[in-house]
């Protein structure tokens, strides 16, 4: 006493205005509020009892345990209305209404809250108070399921309750009420539940037989897969034999056992269910394991003695620690240093708490020794890959205890929240780019890509595994290939799989197989293929088709039917013009206009901007020759702008790009598709007539034949069909840029072709893989990956856009033509020449025979 008055005064010296709203406990004697609820006794007796004792019961125990300070106690009547504002702690023995609603007041003031309420009544939070339930043996039931809800242990949003007609109504509505009802301080989660009661028969046949009837009917889909099971144990162990049997105990559904009995059965070693897990499957059981031996006093002072020197204890403590560090600092130091209020509710709390555990598991137990529960899961995932044999085990996950509720070591479902625990399992590949790669590092060891490890990795951090991979040797070449001639048609192989990659799946040495494989229905017979990870479309390919050529590039702006209009219009307009002329009453001989002839050249140096070099004198010859002339003026604008154009852009031939543009060109042109190509399945599957050409034309191409094949694409002769994305590496691969970017893919894509992963046929894991693959699509990361993986951008297609805007100049080719008419023209004129040669020397000598008359 003596010592804390002298830190006392030196406090109240020193300390002057620093003073904080909360006093440190060397300075002022904590504060007990006390309230107890009349109406939470049965009888009044016992509640003025309790009043009255109280305040000397409390006292008493604070003396005997803390001998160095006191607790100032003040004991509340009524539960309303209170101020807290000066106590440290409150301790209130009311029904579980008014304890929530003392709680939020307490919890405003920061106090420590101890509190004692009846039972089914969900917890304080463990950092703001200890409430104690008071449960009589064999009612602890929906207590549990309570404290289990509020830390959160069990999250379930529907609920299956399976259970035998051993129990009471009056537990199982609890237990239903206790798994439903809101809690005062979470969100509250709707609890959907339906109950299924089934005969407690006393032959295990019989039994069985109940079990089998119940489940064999029950909607999965509707009712959710969180089973709760309430049952004795041999029960137990007859409801799972049943859910093995109808395949009911999958990693997507969880099994909770609730085993009441394992005490009366001498049977608190729960390890033989162990045989009855199967691989994946989520089981947990929660058992009794309650000394039957020791008596159980559930009497309120027995708990308020049991709090209130728990208290004492943590005061205590706290006191010397405050005294410690106050003997080594200044004042002001120890002002800043010293816990507030709240970080000191923490530390009373926390050593209450020890003091509690430490008071049931002693051997002269106080109250509440009585009941005490084990938590046990499941361990089952990928056990069997590590041991080649189902070994699965139970784990202790948590205990639970009437003072303090349940405590969790591990999760109550281990797999359901962590996966696979990160365990290693075994998964097989082999070398097949660019869907599984396998290369060396420096070091020597084995690295793998590809777009499937991509989605492998991915795959392992969410369920929570590594992996190590088995790869056997495969040593055909079809599973070993490079890009050469002769094998890059098969760089979209996936339509085989090596037989000891099966193998391994089948003697399920494996988890799956991380190899592309499309998916179809003679594997199916042996395995089953995850969701598809990639969306294979055909396409086909040819060669671009080439330019025309350019001899004849000056007729091309006109069709051949223009030009024969033209054609026929000079012809015409000669003799019109001729007649008009001839017959109009005021012409006069304007000579280039006499005859028939000289008026269709006359039209025809019109035509060429000639002009005439006479101009009819008559007004209706002249109006005809005015309208030709703005013929001739849209004619020739009209070819010279075309003209422009067709020197500028070449003048290619109509590509062949969909399936309807190949079969008319089924004369000309051959195609084909590697051998053993999915396509051939389907197209024999499909009702439409073209693809029912498409596959009778079709030449199958073995590996031996690449180079030829490749050669006849080349020439344009040959189409190839397959992958698009094969094609688009073929296009960017160097074999066919010999002759720059001389192919084009065809617009059509036709038939998808699924490419998956495969598993073995039972296996459990195939929904949550299929579920995760689910997620990769949707959220867009397989997307990232294929993108990344196979590129879809190819050189060609780049260096086709720039050609076309590249500039232009025409040359001799484009001009071939015109050169050569010219040349005609001067050969004809020669000829014709020579002609005029002939004739006028026939004339000549026709003449000298003629004896002409002398005329002088
Ligand atoms: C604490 O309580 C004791 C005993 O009742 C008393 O002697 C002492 O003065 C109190 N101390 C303070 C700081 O109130
Ligand atoms: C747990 O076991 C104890 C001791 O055998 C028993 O008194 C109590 O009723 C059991 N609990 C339940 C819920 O059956
Ligand atoms: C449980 O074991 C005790 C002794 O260890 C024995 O007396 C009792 O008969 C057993 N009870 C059952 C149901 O086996
Ligand atoms: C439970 O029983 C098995 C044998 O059935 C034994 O190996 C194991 O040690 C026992 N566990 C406990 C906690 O007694
Ligand atoms: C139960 O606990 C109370 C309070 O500690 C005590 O008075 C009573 O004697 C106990 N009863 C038995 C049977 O031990
Ligand atoms: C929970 O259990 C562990 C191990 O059994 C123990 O160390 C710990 O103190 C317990 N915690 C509580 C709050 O009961
Ligand atoms: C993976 O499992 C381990 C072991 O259970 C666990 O500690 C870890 O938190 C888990 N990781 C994830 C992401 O669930
Ligand atoms: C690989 O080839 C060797 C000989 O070339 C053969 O003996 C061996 O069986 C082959 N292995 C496989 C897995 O095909
Ligand atoms: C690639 O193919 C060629 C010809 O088929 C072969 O000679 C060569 O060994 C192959 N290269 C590799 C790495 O397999
Ligand atoms: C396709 O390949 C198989 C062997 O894989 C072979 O028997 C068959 O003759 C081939 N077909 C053609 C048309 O080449
Ligand atoms: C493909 O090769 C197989 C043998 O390897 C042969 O029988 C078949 O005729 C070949 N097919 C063609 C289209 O050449
Ligand atoms: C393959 O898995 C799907 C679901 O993922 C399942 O519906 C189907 O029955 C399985 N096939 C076989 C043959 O097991």
């Amino acid at each position: 006493m003596n010592m804390i008055s002298v830190f006392f005064l030196a406090w109240i010296l020193n300390s002057g205005d620093a003073f904080s709203d909360f006093p440190s406990l060397i300075s002022t004697n904590a504060s007990l509020a006390v309230v107890i609820d009349k109406s939470f006794f049965d009888n009044k007796a016992d509640y003025r009892d309790i009043v009255k004792n109280i305040y000397s019961f409390i006292t008493a125990i604070t003396r005997e345990k803390i001998h160095m300070a006191d607790i100032d106690v003040h004991i509340f009547e009524g539960t309303k209305g209170h101020n807290f504002r000066d106590f440290t702690v409150l301790l209130s023995v009311t029904s579980c209404y008014q304890m929530w609603s003392l709680h939020d007041a307490a919890r405003k003031e920061e106090l420590v809250h101890l509190a004692i309420t009846d039972e089914d009544c969900p917890r304080l939070p463990d950092s703001e108070g200890v409430s104690i339930p008071l449960i009589l043996p064999g009612k602890e039931l929906s207590q549990i399921f309570f404290d289990m809800r509020s830390i959160d242990a069990l999250l379930w949003n529907n609920v299956n309750i399976l259970h035998d007609d051993t129990f009471d109504r009056d537990t199982i509505g609890r237990v239903t009420k206790a798994l439903s009802t809101s809690l005062p301080n979470k969100k509250f989660n709707l609890v959907s539940r339906t109950l299924f009661t089934f005969k407690h028969a006393n032959s295990e046949r019989n039994r069985r037989y109940d079990i089998k009837n119940m489940l064999e009917s029950f909607h999965v889909e509707q009712l959710g897969k969180c089973f709760l099971v309430i049952v004795t144990i041999d029960t137990a162990a007859d409801v799972m034999e049943v859910a093995k049997s109808l395949n009911m105990a999958l990693p997507d559904s969880q099994w909770l056992y609730i085993i009441t009995d394992s005490v009366v059965r001498n049977s608190t070693n729960i390890t033989s269910f162990a045989d009855l897990l199967t691989e994946g499957s989520n089981v947990a059981f929660i058992y009794n394991v309650t000394d039957s031996d020791t008596y159980c006093n559930v009497s309120l002072k027995c708990y308020i003695q049991e709090l209130v020197s728990a208290l004492a204890n943590a005061l205590k403590m706290s006191l010397m620690t405050e005294i410690e560090l106050y003997s080594h600092m200044t004042d002001e130091e120890f002002e800043l240093i010293r816990l507030n209020k709240q970080e000191r509710r923490q530390e009373i709390l926390k050593s209450i708490k020890i003091q509690l555990i430490e008071d049931t598991f002693s051997t002269n137990g106080v109250c509440g020794k009585c009941l005490f529960w084990r938590f046990a899961s499941a361990i089952t995932w990928g056990n069997f890959f590590i041991h080649g044999k189902n070994v699965a085990h139970l784990i202790e996950s948590g205990t639970w205890i009437p003072v303090l509720g349940a405590n969790f070591t591990d999760v109550l479902f281990p797999h359901v929240m962590h996966g696979f625990r990160g365990i290693n399992v075994p998964i097989a590949t082999y070398h097949n780019p660019p869907w599984q790669t396998i290369s060396l590092t420096n070091s020597g060891e084995k690295e793998y890509g590809g777009l499937l490890f991509d989605v492998v990795r991915y795959l392992g951090k969410k369920l929570n595994f590594t992996y190590n991979v088995l790869s056997p040797a495969i040593n055909r070449t079809k599973f070993t290939r490079n890009a050469t001639v002769a094998n890059v048609v098969l760089t979209s192989t996936t339509r085989e799989m090596p037989s000891q990659i099966i193998d391994m799946i089948l003697e399920k040495k494996v988890l799956f197989a991380a190899c592309a494989y499309t998916v179809n229905d003679h594997g199916r017979k042996q395995i089953n293929f995850t969701l598809p990870i990639f969306m294979q479309t055909y396409s086909f390919l040819t060669a671009k088709p080439g330019q025309l050529s350019r001899a004849l590039l000056f007729t091309a702006p006109f069709t051949k039917e223009t030009w024969a209009c033209l054609a026929a219009s000079i012809i015409i307009m000669g003799p019109v013009l001729y007649l008009i002329h001839k017959y109009s009453p005021s012409s006069t001989k304007t000579s280039g206009l006499n005859s028939c002839w000289q008026c269709v050249w006359y039209i025809y140096g019109a035509l060429l901007q000639q002009g005439g070099m006479y101009l009819p004198h008559s007004d209706s010859a002249r109006l005809l020759v005015g309208v030709w002339w703005l013929v001739v003026m849209v004619l020739v604008a009209t070819y010279s702008g075309s003209l422009v154009a067709f020197l500028t852009f070449p003048n290619t031939d109509t590509a062949i790009l969909t399936v309807d543009d190949l079969i008319a060109h089924k004369n000309k042109l051959t195609w084909g598709f590697p051998n053993g190509s999915f396509l051939e399945e389907y197209l024999k599957n499909v009702e439409e007539e073209k693809y029912h050409i498409l596959l009778e034309r079709a030449i199958i191409h073995n590996a031996t034949q690449e180079a030829d094949m490749v050669e006849q694409i080349k020439m344009g002769k040959h189409v190839l069909i397959d992958w698009r994305s094969t094609l688009r590496f073929l296009m960017r691969s160097d074999l066919l840029l010999t002759k720059g970017c001389a192919f084009s893919l065809s617009t059509d894509e036709f038939m998808d072709e699924p490419i998956a992963m495969i598993i073995a046929k039972d296996s459990p894991y195939i929904k949550i893989i299929n579920a995760e693959l689910h997620r990769m699509h949707e959220s867009g990361l397989m997307n990232k990956w294929i993108a990344e993986q196979i590129p879809v951008k190819d050189k060609c297609s780049d260096s086709f856009a720039n050609q076309v805007v590249e500039e232009r100049k025409v040359n001799v080719t484009d001009m071939q033509g015109i050169f050569f008419v010219l040349f005609m023209g001067v050969t004809g004129s020669i000829f014709l020449l020579c002609c005029e040669f002939c004739c006028h020397k026939r004339q000549v000598s026709k003449q000298r025979k003629l004896i002409q008359p002398f005329i002088p």
